[in-house]
């Protein structure tokens, strides 16, 4: 395949970078001693150039990574740069990408950087985006990635962002932490549910958050590593301290946090086409939500290790028959019955289910605040470690491969 159709083949992601809510953009590409003469494609690409940085939207970071690619190719040619160390993921990423270019002219790489500006710049259209809208009409704008509803006693939280499997990235552990307090705090709110807009629940945690992260931290891994260990463990507590009956209403496949949670509900009803699937190991990384702890509560040891450990994906009647799952609802009659289900909880006198839940959980709250903590904080070497980097590293770049 030659260089120009894999590069082309990065321009339908861009219809999807207009469905997300407009923030601040900053490139990862640090652009510097531009120095064109005068020429019609250089002077297009010198013009390309001045609008990324008034991007207002976030095109994500594969997107981020081609364009920092194609400006390198533009304005030095061949990557020659030494290669840097695995560990140093972020950098380690656009060298990658950037040597992927070997061979393609300067030229080739400036009209490209220039159509993905052009797009970019073409699709920066935020209002008129649905998805966009849906949630600020039902939240007065204060979510981005999820809705928030209150409908008869029942506060609904919906992971909205369907193009990515709902997974959870850094706004969203935010916004569900933020979510789950106002549900706590609104005397209108008898019982909360959380489940997923699309065919997913959840595909768990945003792998692209740890780059993220990092380059928040100037680059400094374990840095990056730490503030995720905060943002999870702050995450996951909101959980364990929310006092009304917390419902999982499990609409499609969930994975990773989206599964470790569960252990924190008190039902969880899953549509019959849910499957269930941690798959740490094969990230290098270690179980979270407490569920090292709560997943042999439920289902005993060795059913937990065959989940955490070997990565075991459950159906929705496997997952009911190791009580990870309250009920399994038919998927055609998925929505009626949980609409049922809600407002048979949420009829129920709201100080009595509070105090109900009190006495079964609130000897297990310290316990689960400090596995919280302990699985955090391997998770912050994990995030560090070799394993888990060349990991994430394959996932990210798994779609360029293919190119
Ligand atoms: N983090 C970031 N993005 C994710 C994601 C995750 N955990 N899971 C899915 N996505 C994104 C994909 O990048 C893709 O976005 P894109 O089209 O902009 O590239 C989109 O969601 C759809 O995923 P895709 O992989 O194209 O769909 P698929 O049907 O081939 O595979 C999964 C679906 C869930 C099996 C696959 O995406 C996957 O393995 N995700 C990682 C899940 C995981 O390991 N989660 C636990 C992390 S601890």
């Amino acid at each position: 395949m030659s260089s120009n159709r894999r590069l082309v083949s990065v321009l339908p992601k861009l219809s999807q970078a207009s469905r997300m809510r407009a923030r601040p953009f900053h490139s990862v590409i640090s652009v510097r001693d531009l120095s064109f003469q005068s020429g019609s494609l250089e002077s297009k690409f010198h013009d390309m150039k001045g609008k990324v940085s008034s991007l207002k939207t976030d095109p994500g970071n594969e997107v981020k990574l081609k364009m920092y690619a194609l400006f390198k190719q533009s304005t030095e040619g061949d990557n020659s740069a030494p290669k840097p160390s695995a560990l140093n993921f972020v950098a380690k990423a656009k060298w990658d990408a950037w040597n992927n270019l070997k061979s393609l002219s300067k030229d080739d790489a400036m009209s490209e950087y220039i159509k993905i500006v052009q797009e970019l710049v073409s699709t920066e259209e935020p209002t008129s985006d649905s998805e966009t809208k849906d949630s600020e009409s039902l939240s007065g704008s204060k979510y981005e990635t999820v809705l928030y509803e209150v409908k008869n006693g029942c506060c609904k939280i919906t992971l909205n962002r369907p193009q990515k499997y709902n997974a959870i990235n850094l706004k969203c552990y935010d916004e569900i932490g933020i979510a789950l307090e106002e549900a706590a705090k609104d005397d209108n709110v008898v019982v909360a549910a959380l489940t997923g807009s699309g065919t997913y629940y959840s595909a768990g945690n945003d792998l692209s958050g740890f780059s993220q992260l990092a380059q928040e931290h100037g680059g400094d891994m374990q840095k990056g590593a730490q503030a995720a260990g905060n943002i999870l463990e702050k995450f996951v507590s909101s959980f364990i301290n929310f006092l009304k009956p917390l419902i999982g209403l499990i609409n499609g496949p969930a994975v990773g946090i989206s599964v470790t949670t569960l252990g924190l509900f008190d039902i969880v009803l899953a549509s019959s086409n849910a499957t269930f699937q941690t798959p740490f190991p094969s990230l290098g990384q270690t179980p979270e939500g407490c569920s090292s702890y709560t997943f042999a509560k439920l289902m005993g040891h060795n059913k937990a290790t065959e989940m955490l450990l070997y990565e075991k994906k459950l159906s929705a009647v496997e997952a009911y028959d190791r009580n990870l799952v309250t009920e399994v609802i038919d998927q055609s009659s998925f929505e009626r019955v949980i609409e049922e289900r809600l407002n048979f909880y949420a009829s129920l006198p709201s100080n009595s289910l509070v105090y109900s839940k009190g006495l079964m959980r609130d000897r297990k709250r310290d316990k689960l605040m400090t596995v919280n903590r302990e699985e955090c904080d391997r998770l912050v070497e994990r995030w560090t470690s070799e394993e888990c980097i060349s990991a994430i590293m394959k996932f990210m770049s798994r779609k360029q491969s293919k190119m």
